[in-house]
């Protein structure tokens, strides 16, 4: 219920038009309040960062069960899975995810991973003009990934068409929504079945997860789930920050030359990208009970739609947030989450993207939009369908 003091807005969040650029509606919703009421939608939203870090922080009243998605029916299909539980259930899941992921387990990848960024990057680099998002971004992390899991050759193909789909289906149900639940649905039991025991390549992600089985540490049908968020949290995340990357180095020359004269600015450069255009635009929680924010309070079992792109563009923390600047070092954005949930694979997408900047630090010397980029559209993930780019090459002196 509101009331005439409730913040209250009609944009709508999902529409072609404020996907494309969403950050003139975000602007409108932070100024709007802290906690707005979204008529279109019957939900709400947090468009501030320290509300949507707070919240976060707060599984026990912001929820994540059957609601992580928009759209009730379609949540139910995720009930069960890594994103769509609480603790304590929610720890018994993450806990098995973690043995792959964990700093330890990434230490003995790293050098690997630099090797294959090397390969792609030469060969790409080698043919002066390319496209960024088909040759190079959405190459990577599906080789990588692919690898770790240990999935069989076969399935590889499917995956990409799969993870997007499945992404469109935390939004409402628009049109992107229904041409994706079927594909969705479909390509997931495809790649569920071409990942059973017997295909997988031993020693891989995938075979820890039936082994974590074995030792009844999670119930067999959980192995689907956890293959589900592997495929899925790995994906369309690291594609779209590379591609980013690459896009906002074309349009901000300096920002690369500064990145080639000082190396250590890598990491934070990689953190700027996560906050200027975070791959993961929303995800939503419900509340367990009545829940007071800045003088408003949205009631018991509401959807409330967790704006990770307005939070990372939030005046109030970020001086000139729509500045793209490597210098920031913007560690605490919200663009990996926060909280119980905070993303498993972060340091696995850190070490992807510095390899593949790294790799190209090496060899370009300037990067140049060949056309125009184009967007992507998904109800929740930011990113771009093709980038041609020419690149001038120069080793470092
Ligand atoms: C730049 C790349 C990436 C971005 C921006 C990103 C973003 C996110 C965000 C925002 C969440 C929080 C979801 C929530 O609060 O409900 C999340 C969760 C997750 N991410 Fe990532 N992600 C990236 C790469 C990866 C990679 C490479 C993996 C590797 C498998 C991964 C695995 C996961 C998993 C398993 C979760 C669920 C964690 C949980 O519910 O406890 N992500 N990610």
């Amino acid at each position: 219920m509101t009331t005439a003091a409730t913040p209250v807005s009609d944009v709508d969040i999902f529409a072609d038009d404020v996907l494309t650029d969403p950050y003139a509606a975000y602007a409108v919703l932070r100024e709007t309040g802290a906690a707005v009421y979204l008529e279109r939608y019957d939900c709400w939203a947090l468009p501030r960062y320290e509300h949507v870090r707070a919240a976060l922080r707060d599984h026990e009243r912001f929820s994540s069960v059957d609601s992580v998605g928009y759209e009730p029916s379609l949540n139910e299909r995720r009930r069960g899975g890594v994103l769509a539980t609480d603790p304590p259930e929610h720890e018994v899941l993450r806990a098995v995810l973690s043995e792959s992921l964990a700093p330890r387990a990434l230490a003995g990848l790293r050098d690997g991973i630099a090797r294959r960024a090397t390969e792609l990057v030469e060969s790409v680099v080698a043919r002066g003009s390319f496209d960024v998002v088909s040759d190079l971004a959405r190459v990577f992390p599906l080789t990588v990934v692919a690898d770790l899991i240990g999935m069989p050759l076969r399935a590889r193909d499917e995956v990409l068409v799969f993870a997007d789909a499945f992404f469109n289906t935390f939004g409402p149900l628009n049109e992107r929504t229904t041409a994706s639940v079927q594909v969705s649905d479909r390509l997931l039991e495809e790649l569920i079945s071409m990942m059973n025991r017997d295909n997988l390549v031993p020693g891989g992600w995938g075979e820890a997860l039936y082994q974590a089985a074995d030792r009844g540490v999670i119930e067999e049908h959980q192995v689907g789930r956890l293959l589900r968020a592997y495929l899925v949290a790995s994906m369309d995340t690291t594609i779209n920050a590379i591609s980013s990357a690459l896009w906002l180095f074309a349009e901000h020359p300096a920002a690369w030359t500064a990145l080639r004269s000082d190396r250590t600015l890598l990491r934070s450069a990689f953190e700027e990208v996560v906050r200027f255009e975070s791959p993961v635009q929303v995800f939503f929680r419900r509340t367990t009970r009545p829940v007071e924010i800045d003088g408003v309070t949205i009631p018991p079992q509401a959807q409330v739609a967790m704006l990770f792109g307005s939070a990372n563009r939030d005046p109030r923390k970020w001086p000139e947030p729509d500045t793209f600047d490597v210098g920031r070092a913007p560690m605490d954005h919200v663009g990996f989450g926060s909280g119980v949930h905070a993303c498993a694979g972060q340091g696995l997408a850190r070490v992807e993207g510095n390899a593949i900047l790294s790799a190209l630090l090496d060899h370009v010397e300037a990067i140049h939009l060949a056309g125009p980029p184009r967007r992507h559209l998904n109800n929740v993930i930011r990113g771009l369908e093709s980038l041609p780019v020419t690149v001038t090459t120069g080793a470092l002196s």
